[in-house]
């Protein structure tokens, strides 16, 4: 009799405590796993899967910094207003509520306390506009954005991860300096600058030195 109240005890404990773990877990309060999928509550339940999704609003009519800087930014209220000024009020109560709370932030000239969901290191540095010229879609980084009611964080955010790809990089910049190349408009000797000779003197590919990534 004893033996099975300890073992129902034990059990027990040990249920609350594989909860307790996987609740910190997927709360994110463990830090582990770099914080990926990360999903904080907003203070307005902005959703992407209305505007990019079923509005099909382009990504840059509000993170215009991604093609030209570091930061893809995150819009002004003023961005809001260019709709809900007055012309979209919202059909159901829940999105009336919402909107409405939107424009009183813009009438009290109150910016929204947007929290941040993606966040690296202050000793690491990442640009924005030199992934996206290259062709990376937003999507290859930050999932299907436009799928999602609320935002959270899809890749890891590593070093790993980031390293990873600039090899893929690598190898794709080998194999087009290994042909010669002909019929870019820039010509060949543009191509040998800044595609084909991106060694430093170790012979290590540029992308992947220390001083790349960290300051
Ligand atoms: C109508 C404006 C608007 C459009 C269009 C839009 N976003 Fe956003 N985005 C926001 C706002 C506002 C936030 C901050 C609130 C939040 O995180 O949901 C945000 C947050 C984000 C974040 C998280 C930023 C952080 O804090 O780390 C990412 C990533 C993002 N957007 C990517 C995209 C991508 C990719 C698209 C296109 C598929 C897109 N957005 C389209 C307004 C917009
Ligand atoms: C191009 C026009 C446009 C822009 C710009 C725009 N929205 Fe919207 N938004 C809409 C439409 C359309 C709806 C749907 C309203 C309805 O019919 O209920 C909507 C709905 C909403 C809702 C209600 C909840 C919901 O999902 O329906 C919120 C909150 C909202 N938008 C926040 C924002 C914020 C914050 C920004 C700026 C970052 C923004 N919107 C920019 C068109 C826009
Ligand atoms: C190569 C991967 C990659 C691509 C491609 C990429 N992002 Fe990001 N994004 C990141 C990383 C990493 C961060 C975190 C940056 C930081 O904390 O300094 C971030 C942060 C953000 C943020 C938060 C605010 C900011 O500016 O830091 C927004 C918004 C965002 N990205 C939107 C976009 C949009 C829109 C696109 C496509 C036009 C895009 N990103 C393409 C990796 C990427
Ligand atoms: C999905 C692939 C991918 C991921 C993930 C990625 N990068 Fe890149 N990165 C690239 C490509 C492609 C380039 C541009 C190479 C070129 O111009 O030939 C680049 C260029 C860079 C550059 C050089 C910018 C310049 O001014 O030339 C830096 C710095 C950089 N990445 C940092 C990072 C950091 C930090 C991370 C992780 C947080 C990261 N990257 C993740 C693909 C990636
Ligand atoms: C392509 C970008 C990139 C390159 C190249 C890179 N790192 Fe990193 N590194 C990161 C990112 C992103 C982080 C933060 C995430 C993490 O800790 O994994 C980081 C984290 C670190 C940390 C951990 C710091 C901490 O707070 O725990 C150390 C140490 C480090 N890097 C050293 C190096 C050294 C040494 C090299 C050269 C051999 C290097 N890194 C090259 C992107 C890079």
């Amino acid at each position: 009799m004893l033996k099975k109240v300890v073992g129902a005890v034990v059990a027990l404990v040990f249920l609350v405590g594989v909860y307790v773990f996987f609740h910190l877990l997927t709360s994110n309060q463990l830090n582990l796993g770099y914080n990926k999928y990360y999903q904080p509550e907003q203070p307005i339940p902005f959703s992407h899967k209305r505007h990019a999704g079923e509005f099909g609003m382009d990504c840059r009519f509000c993170h215009a910094g991604a093609e030209v800087s570091r930061h893809a930014g995150i819009p002004s209220v003023d961005t809001c207003m260019k709709c809900h000024n007055g012309n979209v009020n919202g059909k159901s109560e829940y999105s009336k509520k919402w909107i409405k709370k939107l424009r009183e932030h813009y009438t009290k000239k109150e910016p929204i306390p947007w929290v941040k969901v993606h966040m690296l290191p202050d000793h690491v540095k990442f640009d924005h506009s030199a992934h996206v010229n290259a062709g990376k879609s937003c999507q290859t980084c930050h999932g299907n954005i436009e799928n999602m009611e609320k935002v959270y964080q899809h890749s890891d955010l590593s070093m790993g991860w980031c390293v990873n790809c600039h090899r893929e990089r690598k190898y794709e910049i080998e194999a087009q300096c290994d042909e010669p190349i002909t019929d870019l408009y820039q010509g060949d000797a543009y191509i040998r600058d800044f595609v084909c000779d991106r060694k430093d003197t170790d012979g290590d590919f540029i992308l992947n030195n220390c001083s790349t990534c960290h300051r």
